[in-house]
């Protein structure tokens, strides 16, 4: 019985790369705008480029934007050695760079922190030296997520136990993560073991990360699943078709609130309405401390997708519209928050899920 339990499956796809040392190298991104319809990997060699990959949503979710940005630290680093200008303004063209990379996004906190904390474990070193303890910094926390991915597949895993018909919202899973996801991850490893796992995939209006990227991931992994436009989950329920629900999160507030893809609050409201468990997996650099609760959080705004992807000809032309990119779900509606701690009471956090971010 041990063995099974312990093995991982493998990740479906790889969307980010560290290709060669902090001299020379390049960062692979998978370019998600394109997904399913092509998978294209992008090489990107300077760090305003990935500033704008991130504000396209080529490369999002919340851990990955915090590897990504990590890694972007190295290319801010190298350009600002090799800029045609003095070796002393090196300092302060880096941390113009670094702080277009933490602003890039404004909700997930993985991305402000990742940057930080690669700027204050490096702080003091120059050239080559900040050049490789940049690339090892975000090395290091690409490995960390990768084990808090594995360690929430069985935390996730233990806590779903039989709860095999599970609706999922947005994409977090192996797309946005080094490993298998956060939310997808205990599902990932249900199916290897065996268990008859289906899926409900809400679409996620306006961009679609749910009908284009989870089922795009979990069919590569062969995980049974059914898309949904966003509201036909509360029906569903009712029915008795939905086990549980779980998501990812874009940053966890001290008091436990959860701030994640517009639409999560709806699906927790149906799932209390219900009597559903609403579970939600992130890893402990999504904990802020910074942070008291979800009304503290700045929402991103992404004024004009909703029409530029869905109603492109269909609404009156210039129909005002309002989107926004997160929402808060209150920690009283979760039922609980599965870490690489384990499975922990979001009413009753402990100060030590929080250590990531004090960084
Ligand atoms: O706007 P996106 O696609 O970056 O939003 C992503 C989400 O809301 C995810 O659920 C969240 O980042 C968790 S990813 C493990």
């Amino acid at each position: 019985v041990s063995e099974p339990h312990a093995a991982l499956p493998p990740s479906p796809v790889t969307p980010l790369a560290w290709q060669g040392g902090w001299r020379d190298g390049a960062l692979a991104l998978l370019d998600q705008t394109l997904l399913p319809r092509e998978e294209r990997m992008l090489r990107r060699r300077a760090s305003a480029e990935v500033v704008t990959d991130i504000q396209r949503l080529a490369v999002r979710g919340a851990p990955l934007l915090g590897i990504a940005g990590a890694y972007a630290l190295v290319l801010a680093w190298r350009e600002a050695l090799e800029a045609p200008a003095p070796t002393s303004e090196a300092e302060a063209r880096f941390a113009a760079g670094a702080r277009s990379l933490a602003h890039a996004r404004p909700t997930a906190v993985n991305l402000p922190w990742a940057v930080a904390s690669a700027l204050a474990r490096t702080r003091g070193l120059g050239g080559a030296e900040r050049g490789e303890a940049l690339l090892a910094h975000a090395r290091a926390l690409e490995a960390q997520e990768r084990a808090a991915c594995a360690a929430i597949a069985r935390h996730g895993a233990d806590l779903l136990g039989t709860r095999t018909r599970v609706l999922t919202h947005c994409n977090a899973g192996a797309l946005v993560t080094p490993g298998l996801g956060t939310a997808l991850a205990p599902l990932y490893l249900l199916h290897h073991r065996g268990a008859p796992v289906h899926v409900w995939v809400d679409e996620t209006r306006p961009l679609l990360q749910g009908l284009r990227l989870t089922a795009y991931e979990l069919g590569k992994a062969g995980v049974a699943h059914t898309v949904i436009a966003d509201d036909v989950a509360p029906g569903l329920m009712r029915q008795g078709l939905v086990d549980a629900a779980i998501v990812g999160a874009d940053r966890v507030c001290r008091n436990g609130d959860v701030v994640n893809k517009v639409g999560t609050y709806a699906v927790a409201l149906a799932c209390r309405a219900h009597d559903i468990p609403f579970y939600v997996a992130a890893p402990r650099t999504t904990f802020d401390a910074a942070t008291a609760r979800g009304a503290d959080v700045p929402i991103e705004e992404r004024r004009g997708d909703a029409a530029r992807y869905l109603l492109a000809g269909t609404a009156p032309p210039g129909a005002p519209t309002f989107e926004p990119a997160f929402d808060v779900t209150p920690a009283a509606l979760v039922t609980a928050l599965v870490t690489e701690a384990g499975a922990l009471d979001p009413l009753r956090l402990p100060s030590s899920i929080f250590g990531a971010s004090r960084g």
